[in-house]
């Protein structure tokens, strides 16, 4: 990727840029489309509001979150916010972590200077806003690449264990996508919790689950892990896309599935009815069948950085990226090429 400078008028809700204003390079998108459609630019620093804070982004982290907001899909999620023809926010990325350069009139929770990290709108650029509610202080015990790597998926999988799974020391827990962004948190928070962990993962990533502290790993490939032959107390669906039916007979009686997410779900709704009927389904069984999408809310980073900063929860960086690579970095995700979370170092 090339940097490249804009005269453009055409493209100024896009790159922002305005006379006198101060410029950053940033990875900017046009369209929803592969990573081909991903450009360096040069373009405007964004602006302040008043409960938001202005982040010299240090690194940014990938998650699959990144992939579905580039491709706009399933098509669903267009309706939901994100721009029906084309990225509402023209600079991807969510994952943040950097020092606060400038605060909006209303926050008080954060000063310049402050090291930070949580969920930003466009992380993947020099400059990024972020709202305050969504931010925490970067523990001192962790670098800028492990912070960075840590909210989306972190705050994911603590939600999955105890929030919605309410998972109890003891519990035998199956985290079916263990070696990927929100199985790698999944894994370590359990132990932390008190479970015995068995993760399933590709037999190439078995070892890196095994380091987070899974009990047992088992591959996906040549194992029928839903067999019945083992019985799970609490079961976080995230990758496979098992069917219900499956998925409940390797639970015990009233044992708990929450359904995080899978790929390979249709382009329309991806999938999603495997989630709307598990709740229904809930109704009329002794197991308790969920699904639930991530709240991105401060009290829960803040949870995962005291799990961080006690050394419970170590962010697992395994490639890192430069700004100019993103599309390279989003490429190995989606070729499952990716050990551990993939971070774009930007200074
Ligand atoms: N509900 C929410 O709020 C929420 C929040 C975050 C993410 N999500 C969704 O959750 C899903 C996972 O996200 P992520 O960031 O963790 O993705 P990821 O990093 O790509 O991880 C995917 C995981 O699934 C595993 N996997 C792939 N094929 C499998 C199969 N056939 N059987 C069992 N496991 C398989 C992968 O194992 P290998 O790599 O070893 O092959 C990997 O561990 C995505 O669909 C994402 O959109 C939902």
């Amino acid at each position: 990727m090339q940097a490249q400078t804009h005269s453009n008028p055409v493209e100024d809700t896009i790159t922002r840029a305005r006379e006198g204003a101060k410029t950053m390079r940033a990875v900017v998108q046009r369209a929803y489309g592969s990573t081909e459609t991903l450009q360096l630019d040069q373009i405007a620093q964004p602006q302040v509001e008043a409960e938001q804070v202005l982040i010299e982004v240090h690194a940014a982290g990938l998650d699959r979150g990144v992939w579905h907001l580039m491709t706009g899909k399933p098509y669903l999620l267009r309706l939901m916010g994100f721009g029906v023809t084309r990225p509402k926010n023209p600079v991807p990325g969510a994952d943040v972590a950097g020092r606060v350069v400038a605060v909006g009139r209303d926050v008080t929770r954060f000063a310049v200077g402050d090291e930070v990290f949580g969920i930003a709108r466009g992380s993947y650029a020099e400059y990024a806003v972020a709202d305050a509610s969504k931010l925490a202080h970067k523990p001192e015990s962790i670098s800028f690449e492990q912070a960075a790597v840590a909210s989306v998926s972190g705050i994911t999988a603590l939600q999955a264990l105890t929030e919605v799974g309410k998972v109890e020391p003891g519990q035998h827990v199956l985290v079916i996508g263990a070696s990927g962004g929100v199985g790698s948190y999944a894994v370590q928070l359990g132990k932390a919790l008190g479970a015995r962990v068995t993760g399933v993962a590709s037999a190439a990533k078995a070892e890196l689950v095994r380091s987070l502290g899974a009990d047992d790993v088992i591959d996906y490939a040549t194992t029928d892990y839903l067999d019945g032959s083992a019985s799970y107390d609490l079961i976080v669906d995230i990758g496979g896309r098992n069917s219900l039916r499956k998925l409940r007979k390797a639970l015990t009686r009233t044992g708990t599935l929450v359904i995080v997410g899978g790929e390979g779900g249709d382009r329309w709704t991806g999938g999603i009815s495997r989630q709307l009927r598990a709740p229904l389904l809930s109704l009329f069984t002794s197991q308790r069948l969920t699904m639930f999408i991530s709240a991105e809310r401060q009290s829960y980073i803040e949870r995962l950085a005291e799990y961080m900063d006690r050394g419970e929860v170590t962010p697992t960086v395994g490639q890192t990226y430069r700004l100019d690579q993103v599309p390279q970095a989003i490429d190995d995700l989606v070729a499952g090429r990716a050990q551990g979370k993939s971070a774009i170092v930007i200074r």
